[in-house]
């Protein structure tokens, strides 16, 4: 029998379910709304009566255009969101880490368990304190601090394999789950049949390089309106039906194109079944959560995985993933209006990797390539792949900070630089031997471009000990100001290791 449990029962059984329950707007944030939008109606001082509020021109307000009186908000909007600039693995895992300690909920908004976000934390043993690594692939990187809130939204499509094996493993840590991860009653699922399906795919010409991981099987199955969602277990009667469909319709693909196996339909009911009774405890409407907690002034952060150049439309298409990883992502993923955003941080990594096929115009396919992969452990948190490596693109970097809206930015890695007599930073593409003004997306330019270089003199210290950014070796200071001004966004952040302690602010 399957559980309807205690998230999202029918509403024939509990009409307010736990989504319900948890729902916004409560009589007082209503009117407080109207207050503000409609002050004619209510006069001036009903404004003037409401609780103080610090009223900046740029986040927390809003114009009346006709009027143009400036009203607040009901409530601060503060959701930041931390993008990967470059290919992915930037190190967002450490610095969502980083700045969930001032945060109340972190949020993933797409992706699946295709990403590996790393966090190090302190750990106490018996030779007194030391670090530990987590790889988490579907739990936001905010778990480990215990106030924070971590929610899987609609956006992410979810293995429930991974989610429980993750789970389960974070519990074996000591680390409590309970009440602290909600996942979208609208997340898509990501079936068997997926899984067989990418791998099919990838054996053929076209490789992608994907992780293997079913997530753009997943995603062509939401877009084409056949995907099977979290609140489809809800009901045994439709996933029996949707699973059937689904089913039937795969292994005539598997079995008359591909030539494999083909799936079994109870088996794979009875699994995702089981499914349901684990995972109901933390299955609610997330967007109403977030919106609510939006109206109550919590902070939220919301971590994007991948990385822009891996983004289905901004990236190297095709060699990208399925889903949004730029921070336009955030709102569709998460069900949080655009007008909620209140910043966007740009994490980069201070040279460049990418994993999978696809164009990669520093990649350094010599010594230094390989030297970049063996002092940054350049191998893939998920796979376990070898990362392509090669120098920093400010050039490309223009364009992802563009695509994402990037005011800030988190330089990580730092340290692995230490040993080089000479760094080089891409500053702009020829092709044919003429000057590039944008950023070629189509990959026949993009695997034609000439990079040309700026050369910077390594610094040649261990950058790893130091805790202040101004006491850096001048060099190293010299290569992260330039960065900064290339792009002509601030750096906020410099890490000097993968450690909580290892991370410098910019003042
Ligand atoms: P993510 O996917 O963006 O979260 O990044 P990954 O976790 O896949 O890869 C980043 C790797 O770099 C992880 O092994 C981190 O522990 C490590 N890391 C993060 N920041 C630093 C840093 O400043 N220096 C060094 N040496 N390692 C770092
Ligand atoms: P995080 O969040 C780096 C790459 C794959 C492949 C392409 C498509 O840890 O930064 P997919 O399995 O998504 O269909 O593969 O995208 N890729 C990543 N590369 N970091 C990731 O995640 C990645 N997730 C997917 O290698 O090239
Ligand atoms: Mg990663």
């Amino acid at each position: 029998m399957l559980t309807l449990g205690g998230a999202l029962r029918p509403s024939s059984d509990r009409p307010l379910g736990r989504w319900n329950a948890r729902s916004p707007t409560s009589a007082r944030d209503r009117s407080l709304y109207f207050v503000h939008f409609f002050p004619t109606l209510f006069g001036k001082d009903a404004v003037a009566m409401q609780p103080p509020v610090v009223c900046t021109p740029r986040d927390r307000s809003f114009t009346n255009p006709l009027s143009s009186i400036r009203y607040l908000k009901p409530g601060f909007m503060s959701v930041q969101i931390i993008v990967g600039a470059q290919w992915g693995d930037e190190g967002k895992g450490k610095i969502v880490d980083h700045l969930s300690k001032d945060v109340d909920i972190v949020a993933r908004y797409q992706g699946g368990a295709n990403a590996g976000h790393t966090v190090v934390i302190p750990t106490k043993g018996p030779n007194g304190v030391t670090s530990k690594e987590y790889v988490l692939h579907l739990i936001p990187s905010g778990i480990f601090h215990r106030h924070v809130t971590c929610v899987i939204g609609n956006g992410v499509v979810l293995d429930p394999v991974a989610l429980m094996t993750e789970i389960e493993q974070l519990r074996g840590l000591g680390i409590s789950i309970k009440g602290r991860l909600l996942i979208s009653h609208n997340a898509h699922l990501i079936m068997p049949y997926h899984k067989l399906l990418d791998s099919i795919r990838e054996q053929g010409e076209n490789r992608i390089g994907t992780t293997g991981r079913g997530i753009g099987p997943a995603y062509i199955d939401k877009y084409t309106r056949t995907g099977i969602r979290v609140v489809d277990l809800m009901n045994r009667e439709v996933l029996c039906r949707k699973l059937k469909q689904n089913i039937e319709e795969k292994n005539e693909l598997l079995s008359k194109v591909y030539h494999s196996q083909v799936l079994d339909v109870d088996e794979i009911i009875n699994e995702y079944q089981e499914f349901d009774k684990k995972i109901d405890e933390y299955v609610t409407d997330t967007s109403a959560y977030l919106n609510s907690a939006l109206k109550k002034k919590k902070k939220i952060l919301a971590e994007g995985a991948q990385g822009a150049f891996l983004d289905v439309d901004h990236g190297t298409y095709p060699f990208v993933t399925s889903s949004s990883p730029t921070s336009g992502g955030a709102c569709t993923g998460l069900g949080i209006p655009p007008t909620a955003i209140t910043s966007v941080i740009g994490v980069v990594k201070a040279y460049s990797t990418r994993v999978g096929n696809g164009p990669f115009p520093t990649e350094q396919l010599n010594e230094t390539g390989e030297r970049l992969r063996k002092v940054g452990g350049e191998y893939g948190a998920t796979t376990g792949r070898p990362r392509r490596c090669g120098w920093l693109d400010v050039a490309s970097l223009r364009y992802s900070i563009r695509v994402n809206g990037i005011e800030k930015i988190a330089i990580t890695k730092l340290d692995v630089l230490d040993e080089f007599d000479e760094i080089r930073v891409c500053t702009g593409y020829k092709v044919n031997g003429r000057t590039m003004g944008n950023f070629p997306t189509d990959v026949q330019t993009l695997e034609s471009v000439e990079p040309q270089y700026r050369v910077f003199k390594g610094w040649r210290t261990r950058t790893s000990d130091f805790r202040s950014y101004a006491k850096l070796p001048a060099p190293a200071r010299k290569y992260v100001d330039a960065i900064g001004s290339m792009l002509e966004t601030r750096i906020w952040m410099v890490s000097v290791g993968a450690r909580r302690d290892q991370t410098l602010i910019v003042k």
